[in-house]
């Protein structure tokens, strides 16, 4: 198993591409299984939870060729049962279970377990799907759907942490095909959503709304292949953003979409950090200093949660107290700990973190817990004084494209290491 060595203390400098978005490729990959003609994807990420999706789309059925960043997918003939193990150890692949359920009238998932940020249902994934009428039930770990027909209807998806994202998606995605009008209430409004809704009207698909709140859905008899070029991720963009920051360097940006992660550059610009705008190109660059600020996770266009763990170790870079609270993910603070054997000062009372800032971080072995912990634990280990070693990095790989590579033409002194 690989970690990340890292020499700490080096600002970044230079220039980085940002790659196509994890979160729009899944549920894009899964759209695929709604026409049986060939689908061509654009900038699709290399990441292992791309090759998990593309192998459960072969479970299914699927052919699935992926080179170069170009995904073709056709789904001409599928069986509705797809590879448990697989699509247990992946959540973003639950958005499976709508297409399938349009496309056949019929799908046996598994049903994704929790994760370490949270208990994670799929309730209102059911419940939207029984809204067009399906009917479902749980069975030896699996969700079994069955719809002869799905009809339009209402259907509210808001929950006790707002919208769901991939909740919107599995509902969105079953109505293109279902008989009649569904129109989605409190849907969730991620740019994903919006990138999934794109890709399904070029496959014929008549959405209108997404983006917004209410989404609405006329049902068609049947969807065919399309081409589509994914968004710009913006929480890697995110990420490597507050990186320059805490790392006291400058980066120039290359492909994201500045609009997509608003919440995080306005927090970042109240903590002092400076932006200028080139065209297509956002280069970010440290002020002076690094200002204490208070943070709330929040549904998009609020403070993404993937972008939480990150601007924490910023934080401890800052003079004063910031308090940041996670609103979407239960337990969401795996990372605080690892921090804390960095020599940071943060304190965890219910969904509130209080980081002491201005300590001096130093090197130590860290263990990753997931994603964007790793990616937390990445900008802490480039901020510290010393080396730092990384453990768990399959959690990064699986939502950032070459991180290591991408880092190291910035300055980082970062190498892979088998773990020892
Ligand atoms: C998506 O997960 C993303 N994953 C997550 O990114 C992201 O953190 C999350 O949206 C929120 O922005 C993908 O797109 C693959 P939700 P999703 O359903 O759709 C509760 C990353 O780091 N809920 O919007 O699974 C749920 O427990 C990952 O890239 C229910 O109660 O998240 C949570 O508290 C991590 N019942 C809240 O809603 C449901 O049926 C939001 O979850 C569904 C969700």
């Amino acid at each position: 198993m690989d970690c990340l060595l890292i020499k700490g203390g080096y600002p970044l400098h230079g220039d980085v591409t940002i790659s196509g978005a994890k979160n729009a490729v899944l549920p894009i990959m899964a759209a695929t299984l709604l026409t049986g003609e060939p689908c061509v994807i654009r900038r699709v990420p290399n990441l292992s939870d791309v090759t998990f999706m593309g192998q459960i789309l072969s479970s299914l059925g699927a052919r699935v060729k992926f080179e170069g960043g170009v995904l073709e997918v056709c789904a001409a003939r599928l069986n509705g049962v797809g590879d448990y193990d697989l699509i247990r150890k992946m959540r973003g692949s639950i958005c499976i279970l709508g297409p399938l359920l349009a496309r056949l009238g019929k799908a046996r998932v598994s049903l994704p377990g929790g994760c370490v940020i949270g208990s994670r249902p799929v309730d209102l994934h059911l419940k939207g799907l029984r809204s067009l009428g399906a009917k479902i039930t749980i069975d030896g770990g699996y969700v079994v759907a069955k719809a002869p027909a799905l009809t339009g209807a209402d259907v509210f998806l808001g929950g006790r942490s707002g919208p769901t994202v991939l909740g919107t998606a599995n509902v969105m995605m079953a109505a293109t095909l279902a008989e009649g009008v569904t129109v989605i209430e409190s849907a969730a409004c991620e740019p994903e959503v919006t990138d999934l809704a794109n890709f399904l009207n070029a496959m014929g698909a008549r959405i209108t709304g997404a983006g917004s709140p209410t989404i609405t859905i006329v049902g068609v008899d049947e969807l065919h292949g399309a081409e589509h070029e994914v968004i710009p991720d913006r929480i890697e963009a995110a990420t490597f953003a507050i990186a320059a920051a805490a790392t006291r360097g400058e980066i120039a940006l290359h492909g994201a979409r500045p609009e997509h992660f608003s919440a995080v550059l306005d927090k970042l610009r109240e903590a002092g950090v400076k932006f200028e705008r080139n065209g297509p190109v956002l280069t970010v660059k440290r002020g002076r200093s690094i200002k204490a600020v208070d943070v709330t996770t929040q549904p998009y266009a609020g403070f993404p949660t993937d972008a939480q763990a990150q601007m924490m170790v910023l934080l401890t870079r800052a003079s004063g107290i910031s308090i940041v609270t996670e609103r979407i993910f239960e337990s969401r603070f795996m990372h605080v700990s690892e921090l804390a054997r960095l020599g940071a000062d943060i304190a965890i009372e219910g969904p509130n973190a209080i980081i002491k800032g201005g300590r001096p971080l130093s090197g130590a072995p860290i263990m990753a817990s997931d994603l964007r912990a790793s990616a937390a634990l990445v900008i802490a280990g480039l901020v510290a004084r010393g080396q730092t070693l990384v453990k768990r990095i399959y959690h990064l790989d699986r939502g950032y494209e070459n991180i290591d590579e991408k880092l190291k033409k910035l300055g980082a002194r970062i190498e892979r290491v088998p773990e020892t």
